[in-house]
């Protein structure tokens, strides 16, 4: 279901301290915002903190695929349901970048999600040379494709485009570059799987802040944000939430 969402991806970051300001401090400021779906995908730690509250929906950052096994280090779509996730990130650029995470493995990751009713986010994105030489819309395809050519519905998965670029060094797409990917990525959608393209959320992502999110969620194909560092802050991703709903 294509609805708007405002998500904080915490990264390595935070500890049990700050989360615990958090988790108090983030819901009364976000309380009269209700057509925005807050998510945050704490380190798995952490994520007990989130089972203990009912205010802000969670989900983690990664999973494996298998169910259970001898994986030392790593944790299961059903163990993240075990502790009350709802939601899961899958194929971010750090994960595919710097821990060399395959389409192959993307792929089995999200129907693993799926399969154990976790509502994956899958993040997709170009590089910098890829863009430099006119490769963004062959990548934005393949990864689309590759991820998700065997999901059987589509409306049951969330897409944030996060130009690898723009992760962290605070250069943000244009809005209109950021509009011309979202544009091209439903109708991606929707020859993956025609008629849902239009429920399908698709949030952007790729140094997010207060002061650049007014003129992106003008755009009509951004339904959102996957905010890494500025959603650190309750106050922050509060603002990020308001200017969203104001502009939109
Ligand atoms: P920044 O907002 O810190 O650029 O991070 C974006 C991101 O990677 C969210 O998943």
């Amino acid at each position: 279901m294509r609805k708007k969402i405002v998500a904080g991806n915490w990264k390595m970051f935070q500890n049990s301290f700050s989360i615990k300001d958090f988790i108090e401090d983030f819901p009364p400021l976000v309380a009269d915002i209700d057509d925005i779906e807050h998510i945050i995908f704490p380190p798995f730690v952490y994520l007990n903190l989130f089972q203990a509250q009912n205010k802000i929906p969670y989900g983690a950052q990664n999973m494996h695929f298998e169910e259970r096994g001898a994986f030392t280090g790593e944790i299961s779509a059903g163990m993240l349901r075990d502790l009350g996730c709802k939601f899961v990130l899958i194929g971010h650029s750090e994960r595919r970048h710097i821990f060399k995470e395959t389409p192959e493995m993307l792929e089995k990751k999200i129907l693993a999600a799926l399969q154990d009713e976790l509502t994956p986010i899958y993040c997709i994105g170009e590089k910098i040379e890829e863009r430099r030489s006119g490769k963004t819309f062959e990548v934005l395809s393949s990864q689309l494709r590759d991820g998700l050519s065997e999901v059987r519905d589509l409306t049951k998965v969330i897409i944030a485009y996060e130009p690898v670029w723009a992760i962290g060094t605070g250069e943000t797409a244009t809005p209109e570059i950021a509009e011309e990917a979202h544009v091209f990525i439903r109708s991606e959608l929707e020859t993956i799987m025609p008629g849902i393209s239009e429920d399908i959320s698709v949030l952007y992502g790729g140094s997010v802040k207060p002061e650049n999110t007014k003129e992106l969620i003008k755009m009509k194909n951004i339904d959102g944000f996957l905010v890494g560092g500025a959603s650190l802050k309750p106050e922050t991703l509060a603002q990020i939430s308001r200017f969203s709903v104001e502009e939109k």
